[in-house]
C-alpha cells in the first residue's frame, strides 16, 4: 500500500496524479481534518502530527509514503525519513526550480501557507534554483481552510485572491507557483485571473512520477483506494465529485474515521 497524507483535501491533487500512474497499486489517503489547518501552526506540532501519520502507515504495511503537503514537507520531511529509514518518503516541495527556469520576466512568486514562507525548505530551494530570478513569497493565511469548505466560487473568496494576484502581476511575475497543495484545486479561479499575463507552476503531476520511480514495478495490487480522516471523513468521499476528481469514486473500497491518529 502507497500512504499519502495531508491535512485535509489539498493532498487529492496529488492522489488524482498517482492513482492514474499507478492504475493497479492500493493507496490509503488520510485527511488530518482533525488538526488543520497546518500552515498556522507552529513546526513542532506539525512534526508531531507527521511522525504520529507516519508511525499508523508504517504499522499497517505502508511501503511508500507521499507527504502530499508541502507544509508539512518543509517541517517534518527529514524527521520522517529518519524515523523510518526503511520506507521511502516523497515529499512535495513548491516547484521554484520550474518556475524560475522558464520564466522570462525574471520574476516569480510563491503561494504558500505561512509555516512555508518562513520555512528554510523554501529559503534553500530558491538559493538553489533561484538565485538569477526575483522571488516574491506570498502567504495566503486562510485559503487552505476556506478550500475545504468547497465553496471555490464565493464572490468574496473571488475577490480575496485577485487581491492578492494582481499586484503581483502589476509587478511583472509571469510565473505563479502553486506552493500549498491545496491551491491546485484553485487552478480554474487563478488560470482565469492570470490569463495571458502569467502561468501557473503545480507540481502535483511531477510528484506522482517520482512516486511511479520509487515504487518501481511492485505496484501490483488490487488498485483499491481507502480515505481515512482524523474527523468527518464522510466529507472525503462527498469532496471527490465536488473537486472534479469523481473518477477516484470507483477505486474507493472503504471510509474510516481515525480517531486514534
Ligand atoms: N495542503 C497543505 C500544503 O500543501 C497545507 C494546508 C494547511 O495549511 O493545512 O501546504
Amino acid at each position: 500500500m502507497i500512504g499519502v497524507f495531508d491535512s485535509g483535501l489539498g493532498g487529492l491533487s496529488v492522489l488524482a496524479h498517482i492513482a492514474e500512474a499507478l492504475p493497479t497499486a492500493d493507496l490509503t489517503y488520510l485527511a488530518d481534518t482533525a488538526h488543520l489547518p497546518y500552515g498556522s501552526k507552529p513546526d513542532e506540532f506539525i512534526r508531531g502530527r507527521v511522525l504520529t501519520i507516519g508511525k499508523y502507515f508504517a504499522e499497517h504495511g505502508c511501503r511508500l509514503i507521499v507527504v502530499a503537503c508541502n507544509t508539512a514537507t518543509a517541517a517534518a520531511v527529514q524527521a520522517l525519513r529518519e524515523q523510518h529509514p526503511d520506507i521511502p518518503v516523497v515529499g512535495v516541495e513548491p516547484g521554484v526550480k520550474p518556475a524560475a527556469a522558464s520564466s522570462r520576466t525574471g520574476r516569480i512568486a510563491v503561494l504558500t501557507t505561512e509555516s512555508t514562507a518562513r520555512s528554510a525548505g523554501l529559503m534553500r530551494l530558491i538559493r538553489s534554483h533561484a538565485n538569477h530570478v526575483a522571488v516574491h513569497i506570498e502567504a495566503c493565511p486562510g485559503w487552505a481552510t476556506r478550500i475545504e469548505t468547497l465553496h471555490l466560487d464565493e464572490a468574496s473568496f473571488a475577490a480575496e485572491v485577485a487581491e492578492k494576484i494582481l499586484p503581483l502581476l502589476d509587478s511583472g511575475v509571469d510565473r505563479l507557483v502553486l506552493g500549498c497543495t491545496h491551491y491546485s484545486f484553485l487552478t480554474p479561479l487563478l488560470g482565469t485571473l492570470v490569463a495571458g499575463r502569467a502561468e501557473l507552476v503545480d507540481v502535483a503531476a511531477a510528484v506522482a512520477q517520482q512516486v511511479v520511480r520509487s515504487i518501481g514495478n511492485q505496484a501490483n495490487d488490487s488498485g483499491r483506494l481507502n480515505l481515512l480522516a482524523s474527523a468527518q471523513p464522510e466529507r472525503l468521499h462527498a469532496a471527490l465529485p465536488a473537486l472534479g476528481l469523481a473518477r477516484l469514486l470507483p477505486r474507493v473500497n472503504g471510509l474510516a474515521l481515525l480517531a486514534q491518529v
